[in-house]
């Protein structure tokens, strides 16, 4: 059953068995376009203060391992549906010497037992067939007073998904950190429209609007993709 949710495009377990140091590279996006407004949105929202993190979709943990070590009173913990990346990410806390933990979690589904002031999940809700599930099962997971952060694809990621699908070639070189082959069915679900949001959306589901986060992190570079894959956040 759980498999059923985590081949909706390709098998991370599969993915993640045969990853070698650059394939933990090339699937850590957060660590190059997220971390830095993602730090100044945590210092300007929490002013030191912060008792719980979890982010998922979490792949090698770049963010899970910077939180932890600007906040180590603090529980945080790493979720992904693939144990391969989980149990790298175990020995590599365990070298670092870090208090943070990595558990399975399948989105749409996440009712992980307790609340955190943030949750996370970037780069992963374009790969889950339910992303509207996947929204609130995040949302209700965030402590009243928190906040859920989460990046996702909108109605112009799929139009120029599609195009790059239909013409990978033409758009994707090997230095690309994407398979030209295998981009069509990697993205699949933003391509087909059935795992896009938008602002609107996000609202009527959690009954409140999210916002940008360089609204907050006015400091830190925009990623170039930000108009059609948005980070935002929603308050709780
Ligand atoms: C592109 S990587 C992003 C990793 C990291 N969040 C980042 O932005 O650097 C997507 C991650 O989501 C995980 N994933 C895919 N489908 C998932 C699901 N249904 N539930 C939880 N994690 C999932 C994959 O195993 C992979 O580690």
């Amino acid at each position: 059953m759980a498999k059923e949710t985590y081949t909706d495009t390709i098998d991370w377990d599969e993915y993640w068995d045969e990853a070698g140091e650059d394939r933990r590279e090339d699937t850590s996006p957060s660590a190059d376009l997220v971390l830095e407004p993602f730090v100044e949105f945590l210092t300007a929202k929490l002013s030191d203060e912060l008792d719980a993190y979890a982010d998922v979709g979490c792949g090698p943990g770049d963010l899970v391992f910077e939180v932890a070590e600007r906040y180590p009173d603090a529980t945080v913990v790493g979720y992904d549906s693939a144990e391969a990346v989980l149990l790298e990410n175990r020995d590599h806390a365990r070298e670092a010497g870090l208090d943070v933990e990595f558990k399975q979690a399948v989105l749409p589904a996440f009712d992980p037992g307790q609340r955190f002031d943030i949750v996370s999940c970037f780069f992963t809700l374009c790969y889950v067939r339910d992303i509207e599930r996947a929204l609130v099962n995040l949302y209700d997971a965030v402590e009243p007073g928190g906040y859920l952060v989460v990046h996702y694809h909108n109605r112009f990621a799929q139009a120029h998904y599609s195009s790059i699908a239909e013409s990978p070639s033409e758009y994707l070189d090997e230095d690309s950190v994407w398979n030209p082959e295998t981009f069509a069915k990697r993205f699949e679900l933003v391509i087909q429209g059935k795992s896009l949001l938008s602002y609107e959306r996000i609202h009527e589901l959690l009954g409140t609007w999210p916002q940008s986060v360089f609204s907050v992190a006015d400091d830190a570079d925009r990623y170039r993709a930000h108009r059609y894959e948005p980070l935002v956040y929603v308050p709780k």
